[in-house]
């Protein structure tokens, strides 16, 4: 039986269904309200507001739950790899061997960059940000593959596309950036192992592939696979609505992400506890983050949906610590995160806002160890994010009640004002 809410407007009474979903989330469906009532509603930030209805990722942030296609993403870390998982995203379901050999079959056939690109990427100043190189050749992969249409067949291939050559270019800008010789995928080597071998495979150090590398950069890459509707999403969704191709869409997202606030806090988290590590000044930088007066944040700390611990930061951190172990690494940054966290764990003003350190706060432990650069950080939670932008490009488009994502506002400037011709003024 249909729930309804009741509204009262004025002399008049309105009744506005509430929705269900599979985990009992409840909302309230406002789709009639304007043409009913001549209101609209007004959420700064969304953050009461459900945009779609999907069935790709459950989240409960006050239980610290997060769910791909209803399966835990402990079991996913512990028991997956990120191509199957980005099959599941993608498609719905896990593969059966045969889906998953013919997946890896063609994310290894389209795994090459035209060369033409490489001349856009020698262009860029050596100064630029690997997000900024990413999202502008992911949008300029439109011009070297255009023939994407709305046919599944090609939607697929565009798809697979993305998937495999987004680690080629990432792994290419890392190369030229330094100068070097850009390193081709392998068709011997699996995804994971043919992005490490083409970052760091050298003419004179080839790269030795170290099942324990490999292994956490699958977790790390499966705990950013998809994380519902966070701000790069919506991106991608509210970008995908205009019905661009899904590389323009895709590169929204990756813009989205660079921001501090979401994928670009794994990059600040490193810069900050690096600056505490030489500043010796944690107890100072507590300080900064509790202060209304300072915009200053604690990185890696707090989350829209999560109240209680991000349970990507739980595996991240048992990550992190097997990691350095095995590779018998000891990192000084990750003394103070552990610190960090402890202190900020015990103090009131994190307490009372429910701040607790989210995936990004040990991530960047795991990708220095793996010998990732720090400016290269936010472009590895890019090439995880993407299976999840296009199951929700996917999901968004195939949707038979899609419409252009086009929000409303309240006006507060001036009312009908005359112009005034210059020699007035
Ligand atoms: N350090 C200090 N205070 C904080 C922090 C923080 N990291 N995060 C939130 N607060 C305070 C904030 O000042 C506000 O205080 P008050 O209510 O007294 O004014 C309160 O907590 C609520 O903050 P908000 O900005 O309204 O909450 P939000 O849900 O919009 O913020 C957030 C979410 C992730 C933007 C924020 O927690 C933040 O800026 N964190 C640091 C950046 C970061 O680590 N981002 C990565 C997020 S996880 C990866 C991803 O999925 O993108």
């Amino acid at each position: 039986m249909t729930e309804f809410v009741k509204l009262i407007y004025g002399d008049r009474q309105y009744q506005l269904p509430v929705i269900e979903g599979t985990e009992g989330e409840k909302a309230i469906d406002i789709s009639a309200l304007r043409r009913q009532t001549g209101l609209i509603t007004l959420d700064p930030g969304y953050a009461n507001t459900g945009a779609c209805s999907s069935d790709i990722t459950f989240m409960d942030g006050e239980k610290g739950i997060l769910r791909y296609r209803g399966i835990p993403v402990e079991q996913l870390a512990e028991y997956s790899t990120f191509i199957e998982t980005s099959y599941l995203l993608i498609n719905r379901r896990l593969p059966s061997p045969s889906e998953l050999t013919r997946f890896s079959v063609l994310l290894n056939d389209n795994s090459l960059v035209h060369e033409d690109m490489r001349s856009f990427y020698e262009n860029f100043p050596r100064s630029s940000h690997p997000m900024g190189i990413l999202s502008a050749m992911v949008n300029a992969l439109r011009s070297f593959y255009p023939e994407i249409q709305n046919l599944e067949e090609e939607i697929n291939l565009t798809v697979t596309r993305l998937l495999s050559k987004i680690r080629t270019m990432a792994a290419m800008s890392y190369k030229i950036s330094r100068g070097h010789k850009v390193v081709y995928p392998r068709p011997d080597l699996a995804y994971c192992d043919n992005f490490l071998n083409m970052m760091f495979d050298s003419p004179v150090k080839p790269y030795r592939i170290d099942r324990v590398v490999t292994t956490a950069l699958n977790v790390f890459w499966i705990l950013h696979a998809d994380h519902e509707q966070n701000c790069s999403t919506t991106a991608v969704r509210v970008v995908g609505s205009a019905r661009v191709n899904l590389y323009s869409a895709i590169s929204a997202g990756i813009a989205a992400l660079w921001g501090p606030l979401h994928g670009g806090a794994n990059q600040a988290v490193i810069e900050m506890l690096s600056q505490i590590a030489e500043n010796n000044n944690m107890a100072q930088v507590i300080e900064r983050a509790k202060d209304k007066n300072d915009p200053f944040r604690l990185m890696g700390f707090g989350h829209r949906i999560y109240k209680t611990f991000d349970p990507r930061m739980k595996i991240m951190k048992k990550v992190c610590h097997r990691l350095l172990e095995k590779l018998k690494v000891s990192d000084p940054l990750l003394d103070v995160a552990q610190e960090l966290e402890e202190i900020a764990l015990r103090d009131d003003y994190f307490i009372e806002h429910h701040l607790y350190p989210n995936v990004d706060f040990y991530s960047g432990i795991v990708l220095r160890a793996i010998g990732i650069p720090t400016n290269m950080f936010t472009v590895m939670f890019a090439i995880g994010r993407l299976p999840g932008w296009i199951a929700q490009w996917k999901e968004s488009i195939d949707d038979p009640n899609w419409k252009l994502c086009r929000p409303r506002q309240i006006y507060t400037g001036p009312q009908e004002t005359a112009y005034v011709p210059i020699e007035q003024r």
